[in-house]
């Protein structure tokens, strides 16, 4: 028998040209622009980070784990790299850093495209989509109608179900859908949805333009109205989007308290989108909060419409952020795909300087995928630079201690191209400056210094700790007290970091630690 390959081309040489190419992409599955070259290979593809194989993503979606496994669903559009009609992509891990592809999980129907939401494990089968032998897993989100947008009325945003019986391999759409109607808000969206132990309620979190609304239900298809946070509280400087609700245990006391995370486009305090937290407090019925002013997850451009896994294993609080900003993620210069998430973060609340503080840093796990390079202390002496060289520089973690004082951090490549980091002790501040740092100038906004103000600093020395990845730059100072997280296009990797002193005193740089950070995908 003829091989499938050469039959194909063999039958299309018998047909009219416009038939010969329909027939030379039947017979063989195409190769993706990933797989041609090569795989996860491409100029600027993160290479420890999550991205999709190719085209269009946004949102982390239904983040959720299950029998061992965690998901990844994710805003996606399949065909092309800006954002289109909104499917669920989808990967899974049982790590959170090593992922595997998917097939899409869920695509547009007659109610609209998939916006953004979550996902639960409904243990006791209480919608009734499974067993309670085999509990569904069950995924919220908004339905994007864009027919009834066009005709201008406010009904285009509603909530819909989908589930799961073989934990995410394949979804069917609930038959009733949408299960949450809408005419009143122009935004309408983003579900996050969780159980309620105390009140054994399911509770949904859900945005409308400038403020939270809360739901709750018996059985995730039937939603009844509680009440709503945020008209007048936090920033307000564009629409509030992807809300996430959780406890968390105050470090080192017995006191607990709500965290409530809200996505802002725009309105972050560098430009374009961010992520606010409120701290406070949550009956069943109502989140307060006695905070006014907005506080910040993470200072730098690069962070947004983040939120947490439901069901993890420890009950921990880990979360996954989107590493682009809507001011310019559609022109980014990748040709494959278009952007990563962050690094799995681990959430936790502390308070400094007597202020609730919402601590993120990467989950212990990342230290499995470390080898390391170099190990020293330097001395630099006021006026002076010190440099070391990199051997991985465009994958690998920086850690190191300083004292507040007026220092730079500088990543410089051998195309004279440099990203800067800066320590004003006078202003206490700490910037990124990303002006000269590779590609910058798809995007006006895209050079700007970005500035993260160090309030409430103990004694001591800070701690740094810096994660480069092809194509971003993540920064933790106190494990997690600050962040910044920002995309950079260098066009050839970073092979050196110096040391700027420009202070009056001779500094010193302890426990500088260098590592290489493995790949996490397979060749
Ligand atoms: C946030 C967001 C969500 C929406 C989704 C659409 O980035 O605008 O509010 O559900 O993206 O892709």
């Amino acid at each position: 028998m003829m091989e499938r390959k050469t039959m194909g081309i063999a039958l299309c040489a018998m047909f009219t040209l416009p038939l010969i190419y329909q027939c030379r992409q039947a017979p063989e599955k195409e190769k993706t622009k990933t797989e041609e070259i090569g795989y996860y290979e491409e100029p600027f593809r993160p290479q420890y980070h999550f991205s999709p194989p190719e085209m269009w993503m946004n949102d982390p979606n239904g983040l959720v784990y299950h029998q061992g496994v965690y998901h990844l669903f994710y805003q996606y559009y399949p065909e092309d790299i800006v954002w289109g009609p909104m499917h669920w992509g989808h990967a899974t891990s049982s790590d959170l850093l090593h992922w595997e592809n998917k097939p899409i999980a869920l695509y547009p129907d007659e109610n609209g495209l998939i916006f953004s939401g979550s996902a639960v494990i409904d243990h006791e089968n209480t919608s009734g989509l499974g067993r309670e032998e085999n509990p569904p897993l069950v995924a919220i989100f908004t339905y994007h109608d864009m027919e009834k947008e066009k005709a201008g009325s406010n009904d285009h945003q509603t909530q819909g179900v989908a589930y799961s019986l073989d934990n995410g391999e394949t979804f069917t759409m609930y038959e009733e859908n949408p299960v949450l109607l809408n005419s009143e808000f122009r935004d309408f969206r983003d579900p996050k949805v969780f159980w309620d132990e105390d009140m054994k309620q399911w509770v949904m979190a859900l945005v409308a333009g400038d403020h939270l609304r809360l739901y709750h239900s018996d059985n995730l298809l039937e939603w009844t109205y509680m009440s709503r946070f945020g008209k007048d509280q936090g920033a307000h400087g564009g629409v509030w989007e992807c809300p996430d609700l959780f406890e968390l245990q105050v470090e080192g006391t017995d006191e607990k308290k709500w965290v409530l995370l809200i996505s802002i486009n725009p309105g972050a305090p560098n430009g374009g989108s961010g992520t606010q937290y409120f701290v406070g407090d949550f009956d069943g019925i109502t989140f307060t909060s006695e905070q006014q002013e907005a506080k910040w997850l993470d200072w730098g451009t690069d962070n947004y419409a983040g939120v947490t896994y439901n069901n993890t294993p420890g009950g921990e609080r880990i979360f996954i952020g989107w590493m682009s900003n809507w001011d310019y993620a559609r022109d980014t210069p990748t040709e494959v795909w278009r952007s990563a998430m962050t690094l799995p973060r681990k959430l936790s609340l502390a308070k400094y300087g007597g202020e609730y503080t919402l601590v993120n840093y990467p989950i212990d796990g990342v230290e499995d995928l470390l080898v390391e390079e170099a190990r020293l202390n330097l001395h630099v002496p006021a006026g002076e630079e010190k440099s070391i060289g990199l051997v991985n520089g465009s994958q690998s973690r920086l850690r190191f201690k300083a004292p507040v004082a007026d220092l730079s951090f500088v990543l410089k490549n051998d195309s004279g191209e440099a990203l800067v980091l800066e320590l004003d002790r006078e202003e206490g501040l700490f910037s990124l400056d990303r002006s000269a740092s590779g590609l910058v100038d798809f995007h006006e906004t895209f050079g700007r210094v970005q500035q993260m103000p160090l309030e409430n600093l103990g004694e001591g020395e800070l701690d740094f700790d810096i994660f480069l990845d092809a194509s971003s730059v993540e920064v933790f100072i106190n494990k997690g007290q600050f962040a910044m997280t920002a995309q950079v296009f260098p066009t050839s990797p970073y092979s050196a970091l110096a040391i700027r002193n420009s202070g009056s005193e001779t500094t010193q740089i302890g426990d500088l630690r260098v590592d290489s950070v493995a790949r996490i995908w397979k060749d």
